[in-house]
């Protein structure tokens, strides 16, 4: 199975444009799953409630979500994206699934990092796994990294690879997603974008490095910091539904569950 991510620096609030530049990137990519940005389609760095609004898309239904799904038909890949999703009153930081018979689920962001508290809903589902065929995946963005149980609770509903659309401004996550797919025996996709906002008196730099990391913590496929590109890697999804460290430590029959309410309070 072939798994990667598309690595770019999308121009705020310019969705046609940013939707062209994915395409661009991802036509003639030999691939069965790729991961995109968070808030690919429109820019991270918001300014106001009006303007996430403004630019926030049903999915189903808006035009990000349609043309991803063409392009999925059209490559024969199944691909997980980042966008601001309109339900009703609320907007969420959300990560949709398409496959190439069109689209699949919507996944709402848990934990909202920084100024997103103050133009996002927080996500109200749960943390989503979903069979595409040669695997099933699991879904969470960005900042969800940094609470070890985002990953954890993927696993434990079985996910082999974690599909993880973000735009990350600390330099942690990358080293950090060793330890989560060590910890978890899966396979991560982290796909961040490039480039530097300024809006305003405003700026945010983002530190690229778009990752795939396989189930024992190896870097599969590092992008650099500030190159648009697709890197993909061709992995055995079973790997990671062996969780037996040596004969006598499975990773999640070890668990003792009764010790850790503490962290479900
Ligand atoms: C982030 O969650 N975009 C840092």
């Amino acid at each position: 199975m072939k798994i990667g991510y598309v690595q770019f620096n999308p121009t705020f609030g310019d969705v046609e444009r940013n939707l062209d530049r994915a395409e661009a990137l991802i036509e003639g990519t030999k691939a069965d799953l790729l991961v995109l940005p968070e808030l690919f389609n429109t820019g991270y760095l918001i300014t106001s409630k009006e303007e996430i609004g403004a630019l926030a898309e049903e999915a189903p239904g808006g035009k990000t979500t349609q043309r991803l799904a063409a392009i999925a038909k059209k490559n024969h890949v199944h691909l997980v994206a980042g966008m601001a999703e309109r339900s009703g009153e609320k907007i969420f930081n959300a990560a949709i699934l398409v496959s190439p018979k069109g689209y699949v689920a919507s996944y709402r962001k848990v934990h909202l990092f920084f100024e997103e508290k103050l133009w996002f809903d927080p996500g109200d589902g749960e943390f989503p796994v979903y069979d595409i065929g040669p695997c099933r995946v699991g879904i969470m963005v960005c900042f969800d990294w940094f609470f070890p149980e985002s990953m954890r609770t993927l696993s434990l509903k079985g996910a082999q690879v974690v599909c993880h659309p973000s735009n990350l401004v600390l330099p942690y996550c990358q080293t950090a997603m060793v330890t989560r797919c060590l910890e978890n025996r899966v396979f991560a996709v982290t796909a961040n974008r490039t480039g530097t906002e300024q809006r305003g008196d405003k700026s945010l730099h983002y530190t690229g490095k778009s990752q795939i990391t396989d189930t024992a913590g190896n870097i599969l496929s590092r992008a650099g910091e500030d190159e648009e590109c697709v890197g993909v890697f061709d992995i055995d999804p079973a790997k990671a539904l062996d969780k037996q460290l040596n004969p006598h430590n499975n990773l999640f029959g070890d668990r003792r569950p009764s010790f850790y309410k503490d962290i479900c309070r």
